[in-house]
């Protein structure tokens, strides 16, 4: 098992690129099994162990592939497989987006329930809901959700999400590219990782229209081919570097971003006192000698990410002064709080929200990571905190940084990564 060795105290400075985005990869991967035509390159993937087990998913289902470099290639002119297996979807969540294009492409296919996870129950009634309105019949058997199409085809249907799912916004799209007719999407997430599917399928073949708003349109057609393609780059990723400046008091540029994408956490970096400056794809933060506590509320894009809610959290033990954190997103997802505690921080948990009293001196003790954003908040309070922070089970932190620990090194952090054992 792997843990990060953080001794605190270190301001950062300098420039990192940011990555790729996991969350806009993985339904770009998911989407190349939509058409045996061709063979996909796809740039900018990350190298997560995520992106990792989707790869691994595609090819049980029989594609082929190749990763390197932040390349993938994928062909899946011979698929064999339309099931996707508990061993597989239980290591990530995300695995569910093989539904729609599997449905779409062979009219039968079996995913098993994806497990709920650190903060919460992750249902899918949603994602199950877009499939039956586009004509599939679903059941849920033995942890499966088996969906068949009635029919021959898809037929385009009109779906109104009762909430802004980033998730089943996908599974529809994938769903109804090549599905008969006309499919309305209203309530779709707004989120950039959906927009960057959504040009990706446009590439492949696909009409859709309303891209970049709340209603998408989409015109079935009958043939998508493979494509090459550039991912967007990880705003959380950025966000979360940001971060690491603002909490040690540093001057760091995050560069091959998009800055409209963090607008939301560049406002709150700002009513904190920090000073952002955008030059083209750089974004720079130089940090206040006093943060001042922002409160923020974690909500669909283009509001604050429930993404970032962790990192801030971390960063707001150091203001100057109580802020209030809520996320409207996932009501539970505080697990890092006893975690920051133990560091040396008072926050007061009330349901979903959390009073963060600052300013604390934190100091360095071993902490456990729940998940992957609240592995990262640990990181960051260990950047500040005296003496020495171990974060343990870094697995989570893989699954969604790409060599954090190498990032924040480059930018002047004392951090190793180290091998250990659990009492069994
Ligand atoms: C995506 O998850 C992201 N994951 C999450 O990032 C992110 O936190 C989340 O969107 C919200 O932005 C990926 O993109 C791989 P949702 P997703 O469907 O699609 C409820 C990370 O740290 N809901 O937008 O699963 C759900 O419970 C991860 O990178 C239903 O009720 O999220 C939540 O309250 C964590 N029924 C809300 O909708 C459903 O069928 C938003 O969830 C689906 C979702």
């Amino acid at each position: 098992m792997d843990k990060l060795v953080i001794r605190g105290g270190k301001r950062l400075g300098g420039t990192i690129a940011a990555s790729g985005s996991k969350n806009s990869a993985l339904p770009v991967i998911a989407a190349t099994l939509l058409t045996p035509d061709g063979t996909f390159v796809i740039d900018r993937i990350p190298d997560l162990k995520d992106v990792r087990t989707f790869i691994q998913l595609l090819g049980y289902l029989g594609a082929s592939t190749s990763f390197e470099n932040n390349r993938l290639t994928v062909c899946s002119s011979q698929l064999q497989s339309i099931e996707a297996p508990y061993e597989l979807v239980k290591k990530m969540r995300a695995s569910i987006y093989v539904l729609g294009p599997l449905l779409a492409r062979f009219g039968h296919t079996r995913v098993s329930l994806p497990g709920g996870c650190a903060f919460g129950p992750r249902p899918v009634d949603l994602h199950i809901m877009a499939m039956e309105k586009l004509g599939a019949t679903v059941t849920i058997e033995q942890g499966f959700i088996d969906a068949r199409v009635n029919g021959s085809r898809l037929r385009g249907a009109h779906i109104d999400f009762p909430i802004s799912s980033v998730g089943a916004t996908g599974n529809a799209l994938m769903a109804a590219v090549t599905a008969e007719g006309t499919t309305v999407l209203e309530n779709a997430a707004l989120e950039p990782e959906i927009e960057c599917l959504c040009r990706f399928l446009q590439k492949m073949g696909a009409n859709i229209s309303g891209i970049g708003t709340t209603t998408l349109v989409i015109e079935g057609v009958d043939r998508l081919t493979a494509v090459g393609f550039d991912n967007i780059f990880d705003r959380i990723e950025a966000g979360t570097l940001l971060c690491a400046a603002a909490i040690t008091g540093g001057s760091v540029t995050v560069t091959g971003t998009v800055p409209e994408h963090l607008e939301s956490v560049l406002e709150a970096f700002r009513q904190a006192g920090c000073t952002i400056t955008i030059k083209g794809d750089a974004i720079t933060l130089n940090s206040p000698a006093e943060l001042q506590p922002v409160d923020i509320t974690a909500r669909p894009y283009p509001e604050f990410p429930t993404d970032m809610q962790a990192q801030w959290m971390a960063l707001m033990t150091q203001a100057k002064g109580d802020s209030t954190i809520i996320d409207r997103i996932y009501l539970e997802r505080f697990n890092h709080i006893p975690e920051l505690n133990r560091l040396g921080a008072n926050i007061e948990i009330r349901d979903n929200w959390a009073k963060v009293h600052g300013p604390r001196e934190l100091t360095g003790t071993k902490v456990m990571s729940t998940d992957l954003r609240a592995s990262a908040c640990l990181v960051l309070a260990g950047l500040i905190a005296r003496q020495t922070t171990e974060v343990l089970r870094v697995y989570h932190l893989d699954r969604g940084y790409e060599a954090i620990e190498k990032k924040l090194t480059a930018l002047g952090a004392d951090i190793k990564r180290e091998k250990y054992q659990e009492f069994a």
